[in-house]
């Protein structure tokens, strides 16, 4: 009689493939999958009844800061609440390390949404940050960017201007030590100060190492509204002088005028696909979130500021409640974070159904009142646009957070389900399973989440954390 550690039974597996669902048991040994199939003989020392419920690779997040989460909360509710086993951290220019200077200055934005005077910038390198992950595990497995804002910091006295190039050389050997030591790509946010000061060529010199080392590229692009076509065509050389893939980040076109040019930006990434590896992640909300600033707020048709370092309590409500109510402007506010309704629902629903399009949540965890996508973002997906809309099938759904964000991002062993895969999963009710987070209640677990496994170990089971905290730091294989 075969035995497992676990045997799943009676499940509907969706394998992330997007082939079709089919009937199955599943079997876990070892923190692997070793058998997928009728298992009525089998015995194991943990049964789980998945009759009438999904199985599925359990889902990686593309996008996201949770750097410090993994460390200070690592039992990562926000995520293994949604089905999520694997976070990619390190977005946008902003990861925790390395910092063998230190912290000189106060942590300016956008590195304040990772940690602001908590002290988590602490590790001199990227091999220091990884080791900690190792021996203090959180309950997700993780693959890691390495941020090019957080160089420019490390390495530039004044960061308002280009790089010179003895800044871009100790840049270059700082990014070539965090792939050796696991990272699986370099960041940028070019859209933000004081990365936007960075032309394209220090970013192609910065970069350098990624070809090497088998790394890729992803960015938040320098502009996402009016010039976003040729803030594309600078990523896709970025991807071509480097020779490596690119990723573009939460993909959007931002802006009331810019309404409908997901059109345009689709028809020139699918074109630039033909010549080089792209890949790129969107969030299910038609409104972003990221540090407060005028400039955002001037052409976005609503305001909702998430955190505020001088007037915390004003986190939740719109500006124009503030300004009336509060008499407080803006600049009174900062640092601060925001939510802004800029995007344009037939954009948000063509991105995500373009069919290279990853899911990432681009949650903000540390923010006071997080933007929802942070505790909702996959089953929203499921829920709201595969079931409710129609927008596709749920086993494509499944393989945009799945099969197909683990060969993006060269994770080997994860994103299907099949015999000898990493036993990652996610069990969840296919016609219940629905974000519970709302802009005015953020912080609510999903509905119809049932149990989440990561490496053979149950995380989320009965709508709770287990404390177990099987996570790995994942390599690029
Ligand atoms: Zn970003
Ligand atoms: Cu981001």
């Amino acid at each position: 009689m075969d035995r497992y550690d676990l045997v799943i039974r009676n499940a509907t597996v969706i394998d992330g493939t997007r082939a079709p669902r089919y009937q199955a048991d599943i079997g876990v040994l070892g923190g692997k999958i070793a058998a997928i199939g009728r298992l009525d003989a089998a015995a194991a020392h943990v049964e789980i009844d998945a009759a009438n419920k999904v199985a599925s690779p359990g889902f990686i997040d593309s996008h996201t800061h949770d750097d410090r989460l993994m460390l200070s909360a690592p039992d990562m509710a926000p995520k293994v609440s949604q089905g999520v086993t694997t976070v990619v951290a390190g977005n946008c220019g902003c990861s925790l390390a390395p910092a063998p200077n230190g912290m000189r200055a106060p942590v300016t934005p956008p590195l304040d949404l990772l940690d602001e005077g908590g002290g988590w910038f602490r590790f001199p390198s990227f091999a220091d940050y990884v080791a900690e992950l190792e021996a203090n595990p959180a309950a997700t497995n993780c693959a890691l960017l390495v941020g090019h804002t957080m160089l420019r910091l490390q390495t530039m006295d004044h960061v308002e201007r280009a790089a010179t190039k003895n800044e871009i050389v100790r840049m270059r050997e700082l990014a070539d030590e965090a792939l050796a030591a696991g990272a699986v790509g370099v960041s940028t946010g070019l859209y933000y100060e004081p990365a936007c000061e960075a032309p394209t060529e220090e970013v192609i010199e910065v970069c350098r190492p990624l070809a090497k080392r088998n790394g890729l590229y992803v960015t938040h692009m320098r502009n996402e509204a009016d010039n976003i076509l040729a803030s594309l065509e600078e990523t896709f050389r970025i991807g071509r002088e480097v020779g490596v893939p690119v990723v573009i980040s939460h993909h959007k076109v931002a802006g009331q005028p810019n309404h409908g040019r997901s059109t345009e930006t689709l028809q020139l990434i699918e074109a630039r696909m033909k010549s080089q590896p792209i890949g790129l992640d969107c969030y299910p909300y038609c409104a972003s979130s990221t540090i407060l600033s005028a400039s955002r707020a001037a052409v976005a048709s609503k305001t909702l500021v998430t955190w505020s370092k001088p007037h915390p309590e004003v986190a939740g409500m719109s500006l124009d409640e503030i300004r009336s109510e509060m008499k407080l402007s803006i600049e009174q506010l900062l640092p601060a974070g925001a939510i802004y309704f800029s995007m344009d629902e037939a954009d948000v629903q063509r991105i995500l159904a373009f069919e290279h399009t990853m899911i990432g949540s681009d949650g903000l965890p540390h923010d006071a009142a997080p933007h929802p996508r942070l505790w909702g973002t996959f089953p929203r997906v499921l829920g709201h646009y595969a079931r409710g809309l129609g927008l596709f099938p749920l086993e494509t759904a499944v393989h945009k957070m799945t099969g197909l964000t683990a060969r993006t991002f060269g994770l080997k062993d994860r994103g299907v389900l099949k015999s000898g895969m990493a036993a990652d999963i996610a069990i969840f009710d296919a016609g219940e399973i629905d974000e519970a987070a709302t802009f005015a209640k953020p912080i609510q677990p999903a509905r119809g989440i049932d149990t989440v496994i990561v490496n053979g170990a149950i995380v989320w089971r009965e709508g709770k954390p287990t404390g177990a905290r099987p996570g790995r730091v994942l390599r690029r294989g």
